[in-house]
C-alpha cells in the first residue's frame, strides 16, 4: 500500500519537497508512461488542496496525422476536452511557448478551454525533454487566484523530474 500525504500546515516549500519525493519514489524505475501519469496526477490530487482537476495532456499526433497536437492523459476530476492544438486555450499556450501559464483569473484568458464550468484559476507547466515539450501538467481550481508563483515553482520541479518518466 502507498500512503502519501501532505504534512498538515507544511509550507509551499515543504510541501512540493514531499510530492516531488513521492512522485520521485512511485515513477523511479517505472517505464510505463502512462503509469506514471495516473500515479502523479492522484500525488496532486491528494497534495493539493482546492482542485478540482489535476493531470496530464501528452503531445501526440492529431487525428490526420499532420501535426502535433496535446493529447488527454491520465488526470483526476471531470471528463475534459480530449484533443487541444498548441497555441490553443491555457494547455496549448503553455505547449506552443513552452513556458508556465499561472492564470488567477481564466475568464480573463482570451482563448481559455473551459472543461469545467467551475474552473476559476489554472496553473499549466511544460514537461521538456531534451528541449521539446513532450506533455503539460495541468491543474484547474473553483477559486480565483487560488495558484501562486511558489506553485509554479513546485510543479516546474515536478515537470524536471518527470522529463524522462512521461
Ligand atoms: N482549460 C484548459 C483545458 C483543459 S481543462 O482545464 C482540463 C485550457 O484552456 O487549455
Amino acid at each position: 500500500m502507498y500512503d502519501f500525504k501532505a504534512q498538515p500546515g507544511a509550507d509551499p516549500a515543504e510541501l512540493y519537497r514531499d510530492l516531488c519525493a513521492a512522485a520521485d519514489a512511485l515513477t523511479a524505475g517505472e517505464p510505463d508512461a502512462v503509469a506514471n501519469m495516473a500515479n502523479v496526477a492522484a500525488l496532486l490530487w491528494e497534495f493539493l488542496p482546492d482542485l478540482n482537476w489535476a493531470g496530464f495532456y501528452r503531445v501526440a499526433p492529431a487525428k490526420d496525422g499532420a501535426a502535433d497536437e496535446l493529447v488527454l492523459g491520465p488526470f483526476v476530476g471531470r471528463p475534459a476536452c480530449i484533443r487541444i492544438p498548441f497555441g490553443k486555450g491555457v494547455c496549448g499556450t503553455a505547449a506552443e511557448s513552452r513556458a508556465t501559464q499561472l492564470v488567477e483569473d481564466v475568464h480573463a484568458f482570451p482563448g481559455h478551454i473551459a472543461c469545467d464550468a467551475a474552473s476559476r484559476s489554472e496553473l499549466v507547466v511544460p514537461v521538456l525533454r531534451n528541449g521539446a515539450v513532450v506533455a503539460v501538467i495541468d491543474l484547474d481550481s473553483p477559486s480565483p487566484a487560488r495558484f501562486t508563483p511558489a506553485d509554479a515553482a513546485g510543479i516546474e520541479a515536478l515537470a524536471t523530474l518527470l522529463a524522462e518518466r512521461v
